[in-house]
């Protein structure tokens, strides 16, 4: 994360352990704000919170920024099952957090990065956001929105001639225990990532003002892959045992 730069580095989450995890392995100024992601009015008062501590800290040390400078829409929600298994809370939660939440974020921020023509957005999408991928339709269909706003949202910075960065994050799986369970059939080309090296290499992605990253790189295939008749991209996604990787899927335990 960013403290090591002396950043004030604030955490918001739903969960009470998340924001501890974090606080522990923070050293300077980290700043736990609960937040429920998928509801409008839980943003807004956690972003009232960043802003009445940001200016705080402004006002002891007045070379610290006072509004955000980096905002990482990193939380996310996955819901396994088929299309016809999906409930109604299933899907207006998924989305609520996965993509819409992306809106009232960027939001609470753009306004203050456009006045000071710096600042720095980015979006923690999926290579599930990429290709379509059964028994996570919800999730899948989240992550492409997702991707699409970040599309927009990018557009209409450079519109506004703002030096304002983007970074869309498009990872496979990661072992953080979200997709614990799912499959991989050429681990060689499409492993399952390690979370320090994903950290570090978004880290890094930022540190870089890089637009896109996707891991591992086989999936930036997709791309020219798209080109070829849809049969033969669907066999693709099943030969790369992508379309059953979420036959065994278990995620985190319930409750
Ligand atoms: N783990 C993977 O395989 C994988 C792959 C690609 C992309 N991603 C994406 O990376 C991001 C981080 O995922 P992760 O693997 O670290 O999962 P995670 O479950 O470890 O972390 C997700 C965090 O989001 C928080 N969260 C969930 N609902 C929330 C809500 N309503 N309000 C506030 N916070 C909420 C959770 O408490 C948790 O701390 C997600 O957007 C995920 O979709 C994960």
């Amino acid at each position: 994360m960013f403290d090591d730069s002396g950043a004030n580095v604030f955490g918001l989450d739903i969960d009470e352990s998340s924001l501890r995890q974090v606080a522990s392995l923070r050293s300077a100024r980290y700043f736990p704000v609960n937040c429920d992601l998928g509801v409008k009015s839980s943003i807004e008062e956690a972003f009232r919170q960043v802003a009445d501590i940001l200016a705080r800290v402004h006002a002891e040390h007045p070379s610290v920024s006072d509004s955000v400078d980096i905002l990482i829409n990193n939380a996310g929600i996955v819901y396994n099952g088929t299309v016809e298994a999906h409930s109604a809370d299933a899907l207006e939660r998924t989305f609520a957090i996965n993509t819409v939440s992306h809106f009232y974020t960027v939001q609470a921020v753009l306004g203050e990065m456009k006045r000071k023509n710096s600042g720095h957005i980015v979006t923690i999408a999926s290579a599930g956001g990429l290709v379509g991928t059964p028994g996570m339709s919800a999730y899948s269909a989240s992550k492409f929105a997702a991707i699409g706003f970040e599309e927009a949202l990018r557009g209409e910075i450079k519109a506004s001639g703002k030096q304002i960065y983007t970074t869309l994050v498009a990872p496979y799986y990661i072992n953080t225990g979200m997709f614990d369970g799912v499959r991989t059939r050429f681990s060689w080309l499409l492993p399952i990532l390690d979370q320090q090296v994903v950290s570090r290499r978004i880290f890094n992605a930022i540190q870089k003002r890089k637009k896109r990253l996707i891991m591992p790189r086989f999936v930036y295939l997709v791309f020219p892959l798209r080109l070829l008749p849809v049969g033969l991209f669907d066999w693709l996604s099943d030969f790369f045992g992508i379309t059953r990787s979420m036959n065994h899927f278990k995620g985190r335990p319930k409750g």
